[in-house]
């Protein structure tokens, strides 16, 4: 039979695998750090009413620049991060994964290279693969904090020519510092100068501040944003970037046209209007994963402090076979393949009351 080996593929693709996650039918998913409320009522009529609006002009091509709804992001971004930016700071596309496809496509490709702190979010490193920009696996400390010493050298050593900070960090979930940030740009401008992508994909759930202020004056950074969390809209595929105008109008030379939909734009703009309510799913959340980190304490695992609105925790010897003993007690985790460690997002207090039980017994098993 022919295999995805057969075909003339890039050479960088043959016996590689998809990104996935896996979509187990169990009855708690805690795996994906979605946000387990679904969109309120009053905003899923809000987002019919705006689609049915945009479906009398699906004739026609969408808003190739997106200025409406790049207008009240800017509007979203200054009025929670502490910092004025508009609509020629922000750029949109599907999901934040598509923002992180398009930097890379403008300033990493065939001949440069991309470096991120491990373990970190996998797709950065699959995304350099997909646009031919070369992956260096940077160092983090056995606490999984970004240890400076070490990471300054690594960009000094490699001289990428895109940083990826990742803030929260996911797996781990801890934050970055805004030194430790402000002193890995400027190793970077020293070493290239390079792209720093600051992603603030859990920004919302952290006990601290968005690092949005830091785009003032520095025009190679970017702070990467997503719905698809504290929005609570994955399924949305909307994620953003705010940048130095300059940044927008150069992620314009690789976006294909017209590549945000008019139905996703209204989608969007509809769940915009209602940032309060979906805000304060937020802070349930932001409480249930503390919940969640003193009580696996207290049961006896090791947890990493998280700003995210998930947890990792360990440390097991065999972290597949826990991940398998806690499925089969219904609860779906992730195993992100840091050993030792799995990472459990925060769901609903009954959803994470079943995770609880489950990694409880789970630990009288294993030290019995
Ligand atoms: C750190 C980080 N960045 C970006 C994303 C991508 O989010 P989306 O493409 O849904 O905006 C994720 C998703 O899990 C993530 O964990």
């Amino acid at each position: 039979m022919t295999g995805i080996d057969d075909l003339p593929v890039r050479d960088e693709l043959r016996g590689k695998s998809p990104y996935g996650a896996p979509q187990l039918d169990v009855p708690v998913r805690l795996n994906t750090n979605e946000n387990p409320y679904p969109l309120p009522e009053p905003l899923v009529e809000r987002i019919a009413e705006r689609v049915r609006e945009a479906a009398r002009d699906l004739n026609r091509y969408p808003d190739r620049d997106a200025v409406e709804l790049r207008t009240k992001l800017a509007e979203y971004l200054t009025k929670t991060g502490r910092h004025e930016v508009g609509p020629e700071n922000v750029w949109a596309a599907n999901g934040s994964n598509e923002i992180i496809q398009q930097l890379l496509q403008t300033f990493g490709g065939p001949g440069r290279t991309a470096i991120g702190f491990e373990p970190s979010y996998s797709m950065h490193a699959l995304i350099a693969r997909g646009t031919g920009t070369g992956w260096i696996a940077g160092p983090r400390n056995e606490d999984f904090t970004i240890g400076l010493a070490a990471a300054e050298q690594a960009i000094a050593e490699n001289r990428p020519d895109v940083v990826f900070i990742t803030t929260p960090n996911n797996p781990t979930g801890n934050a970055v510092p805004a030194e430790t940030v402000l002193a890995l740009y400027e190793a970077a401008q020293a070493a290239k100068p390079s792209m720093v992508i600051v992603d603030e994909a859990y920004i919302e759930f952290s006990h601290g501040d968005s690092l949005l202020p830091l785009i003032e004056g520095r025009p190679n950074l970017v702070v990467s944003r997503t719905m698809s969390k504290a929005f609570g809209a994955a399924g949305l595929r909307l994620g953003y970037l705010a940048a130095h105008p300059a940044v927008v109008d150069a992620v314009q030379l690789v976006r294909l046209p017209y590549h945000l939909s008019a139905i996703t734009q209204a989608t969007a703009l509809a769940a915009l209007e209602h940032t309060d309510t979906l805000l304060k799913y937020v802070e349930q959340l932001k409480s249930e994963r503390d919940r969640l980190v003193a009580e696996l304490r207290a049961i006896g695992y090791d947890v990493t402090a998280s700003d995210a609105n998930f947890v990792q925790f360990g440390r097991f010897a065999d972290a597949q076979e826990a991940w398998r003993k806690i499925l089969d007690r219904g609860v779906l985790v992730r195993d992100n393949g840091v050993p030792g460690w799995l990472r459990v997002s925060a769901g609903t207090p009954e959803e994470n009351d079943a995770f609880l039980d489950a990694v409880r017994e789970l630990k009288k098993e294993q030290s019995a």
